[in-house]
């Protein structure tokens, strides 16, 4: 029994289809309690379909989760209790204030009024609210709604946490400071599962992270793991678009290894164990078959590159002001 305790959320096999669409296709995974656990995917990888499941809105075609030991089917009300949801879309009335809104949250779960009070004042301390306390939600900013919703989450006080995409959208200072209180939401003892498209915001933050891409789980392990997998240097080209078929040509002329191409930009990654002689080998070569890159880089494998890797796709960014699309 010890075992079990350690572990505040396991996930096996669980699949969900939407007609032909394969939501999730036998995801599995587990979340100790007391970590951070992150589910990076692109869109439309499965990452909403596993925390709605996990939060007992939707229930699993097949496959099994148990939240604090409790299947989340069969004992929906008791793992109810335990959990809180932020969802990917902030759910949060127009017309009703920050305070009300957390005052009517508190009063769904049954807590009595006075108590309901002290907790909204304090979550609304917590997130930076108090000054926009009594006004109306439809008067607060995107970052703000955000975080009332997070408040949501909280009032409930539970152990365990569902943040799906939780900074999408926000600027970098206010993602900042929501990682700031999702670490504290931890160390107070939380567990969170959380989903996210940025790679910096798992690397972060989590604990363990699984990439799921088109319902499945394709690569899992800590930040440091998924890094060291590739083990190998990177090497990423990028040529105009016409030169491209005849740069993939030279590139495999000169590894073995598949090279990887960027669904969007095109760019194309060579791994190889010394990157600084592919380098060189690669701008002769591409120099005798007379194509010019427009960018040659070498680097140490990042996160980036493992999503690349399993997904076929770059994952976004956290605003950055880059040089705008070439023509
Ligand atoms: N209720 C539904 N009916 C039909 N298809 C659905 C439904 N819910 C999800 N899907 C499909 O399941 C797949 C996974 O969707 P999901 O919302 O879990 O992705 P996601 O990883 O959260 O994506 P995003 O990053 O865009 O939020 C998508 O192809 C989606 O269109
Ligand atoms: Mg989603």
């Amino acid at each position: 029994m010890k075992n079990t305790s350690e572990v505040a959320v396991e996930v096996k096999n669980i699949k969900k289809y939407y007609g032909e669409v394969k939501a999730l296709d036998g995801v599995s995974l587990r979340v100790d309690k007391g970590k951070i656990y992150g589910l990076l995917g692109p869109n439309g990888a499965g990452k909403t379909t596993v925390v709605r499941t996990l939060a007992t809105l939707i229930e699993p075609d097949s496959g099994e989760v148990t939240i604090g030991g409790l299947d989340v089917v069969e004992h929906s009300t008791q793992v109810r209790r335990m959990i809180g949801l932020a969802g990917q879309f902030a759910a949060v009335d127009d017309y009703l204030t920050g305070r009300e809104t957390l005052m009517m949250v508190a009063r769904l779960y049954h807590v009595p009024k006075k108590e309901a009070k002290k907790r909204a004042d304090e979550l609304l301390r917590r997130l930076s609210l108090q000054d926009a306390a009594d006004r109306p939600a439809k008067t607060y900013s995107g970052g703000m709604r955000r975080r009332l919703d997070l408040g949501a989450s909280l009032v409930g006080k539970p152990e365990i946490l569902f943040l799906d995409e939780p900074t999408t959208g926000l600027d970098p200072r206010t993602r900042q400071e929501l990682w700031g209180l999702i670490r504290e939401l931890v160390a107070e003892g939380r567990t969170l599962l959380l989903t996210t498209q940025y790679l910096e915001e798992a690397d972060a933050l989590c604990d363990y992270i699984s990439i799921i891409d088109r319902g499945k789980v394709v690569k899992s392990g800590t930040a440091s793991q998924l890094k060291s997998s590739l083990g190998r240097d990177v090497v990423e080209l990028q040529v105009k678009d016409e030169d491209h078929e005849n740069a993939l040509k030279v590139v495999r002329t000169l590894t073995k290894s598949k090279p990887t191409v960027d669904e969007v930009t095109k760019s194309i990654s060579i791994r190889a164990s010394k990157g600084a002689e592919m380098l060189i080998k690669l701008v002769n070569a591409l120099d005798k078959a007379k194509i010019k890159p427009t960018d040659l880089a070498v680097h140490r494998p990042s996160l980036d590159d493992v999503f690349l890797a399993v997904t076929g796709k770059k994952p976004k960014r956290v605003a950055t002001k880059k040089k705008k699309g070439k023509k």
